[in-house]
């Protein structure tokens, strides 16, 4: 395994090119088993998280080629034949994402066996919503030794009303409801641009679908999908972009996130504003710069368009440098704070009651910190880049499942940092050059 040291106080400057957003690539790419032949995807993120799921395709019986001479964010599928329909426990328990070839595969098949996806770092993460609007477009299911089967005969459009706007529970139940007989209705959808993202994908294999971005979409269930005509290219990743933008503001930088979807991103540029940073939106993305100090400000996390969960951890790491207390609000997950022990250990003075976090503003200090999540991992990076000394973050393999060319971007930032086998040990001195971009 590798870890990453940074050794902080460089202020972030210059541009960085965002890529395709990972939450919008792992619906779109299980859709293409909707519609049996080839399809062909641009701007696909480089992550371990797409690599999962393209050979988690490629068991089903879905061959794909990435690049083929169009550069690595091309990727090319053939989904003529689906020669399995299980999602086997070894690859879903890497990826929980995996969960979201349930719909697909019983639109296609009739059939599913999916293990169920257990819980995570950040929550139980149940797929209760998935089952009940499935179910109610004609599927059944039975649970038997840790897998879900699933089987339909004839998928017949439903009204479904979700508890909670759930983001890959939508996703499923409306990868289904495209081949459904009739129509449909999903209510209290997300409404996240993923999701709108993969209903512009859908639409382009010919399903007929109204309302996305709003908690109410509607289906007309159509016999059969096929491929796009033309490559269909993923929409740019927000989080990713809030990630270096948030890089620009807590290291008293500037930076531009080429590509970066600044309609989508409201929330967090409004947040980013009333701290005292620069915001600029322009044709080639979205620009933040502060030179003055850091304002303290309160988020809590809500569906979007509110602040997004997944910016969250982030945030909290930008408000140890706020000149004073700010409140940290988490309403999506459950256990979502687990970046905070680490920040503690690198000096914040963080306190937790349930699902609120108090950050006071203060120095942070070098230190060796554990990555627990995707996210807790982008939060450990932006408190290195500003801690005095030398940060070694262990566990990289949490930030490769959703940052692609991290250390690339990052040093074409002036960011001193490398990543480096986690059993070398680095002594005084610069950060040795990166042995491996990722
Ligand atoms: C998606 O996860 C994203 N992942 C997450 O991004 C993101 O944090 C999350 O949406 C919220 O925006 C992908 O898109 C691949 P949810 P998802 O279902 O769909 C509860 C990242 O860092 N719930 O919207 O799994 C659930 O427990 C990842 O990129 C049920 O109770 O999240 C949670 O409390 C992390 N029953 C809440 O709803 C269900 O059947 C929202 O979860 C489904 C969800």
């Amino acid at each position: 395994m590798d870890k990453l040291i940074i050794d902080g106080g460089n202020p972030l400057r210059g541009s960085v090119q965002i890529s395709g957003a990972k939450n919008a690539a792992l619906p779109i790419l299980v859709a293409t088993l909707l519609a049996p032949g080839e399809h062909e995807l641009h701007n696909v993120p480089e992550l371990v998280d797409v690599s999962f799921m393209l050979s988690l395709l490629g068991r089903i019986g879905c061959p794909s080629l990435v690049g083929d001479g169009k550069g690595p964010e091309c990727v090319r599928l053939d989904t003529s034949r689906v020669a399995f329909s299980e999602a086997p426990y070894d690859v879903v328990r890497k990826m929980r994402a995996s969960v979201l070839v349930l719909g697909p595969l019983l639109a296609r098949c009739g059939r599913a066996q999916v293990s169920m996806p257990g819980g995570c770092a950040i929550g139980t993460r149940p797929i209760d919503q998935h089952l009940k609007g499935l179910e109610a477009l004609g599927c059944t299911f039975e649970l038997d030794g840790g897998y879900i089967r699933g089987k339909v005969d004839q998928l017949v459009g439903a009204e479904i009303n979700l508890d909670m706007p759930t983001v890959t529970g939508t996703e499923n139940i409306l990868m289904a409801a495209v081949l459904a007989e009739g129509e449909s209705v999903i209510r209290n959808a997300a409404a996240e641009p993923e999701i709108v993202d993969l209903v512009r994908f859908l639409r382009s294999m010919g399903a007929r679908i109204r309302g996305e971005g709003t908690s109410t979409l509607e289906i007309d269930g159509v016999p059969a999908l096929r491929p796009a005509r033309r490559p269909y290219s993923i929409l740019a990743d927000r989080i990713e972009a809030g990630t270096y933008l948030l890089g620009a503001a807590i290291t008293g930088g500037d930076v531009m996130a080429k590509g970066a979807p600044a309609e989508e991103m409201s929330a967090v540029l409004e947040a980013l504003e009333a701290t005292g940073c620069e915001v600029e939106v322009t044709d080639e993305g979205v620009r933040v710069s502060r030179s003055g100090p850091l304002r303290p400000v309160s988020i809590e996390t809500t569906p979007h368009p509110g602040f997004p969960t997944d910016m969250q951890a982030q945030w909290m790491a930008l408000m140890t440098q706020a000149d004073g207390t700010s409140e940290v609000l988490e309403t999506i997950f459950e256990n979502r704070f687990m970046h905070a022990a680490e920040l503690i250990r690198m000096g914040a003075k963080i306190q937790i009651a349930g699902n609120q976090a108090m950050v006071e503003g203060g120095d942070l200090k070098g230190a060796t910190v554990m990555a627990t999540d995707l996210r807790a991992s982008a939060s450990l990076v932006l408190a290195g880049l500003v801690a005095e000394g030398r940060t070694e973050m262990l566990r990289l393999y949490h930030l490769d499942r959703g940052y692609s060319h991290l250390v690339d971007k990052l040093k074409t930032l002036g960011a001193e940092v490398a990543r480096v086998p986690d059993d070398v040990r680095v002594t005084t001195g610069k950060a040795p050059a990166a042995t491996a971009a990722v």
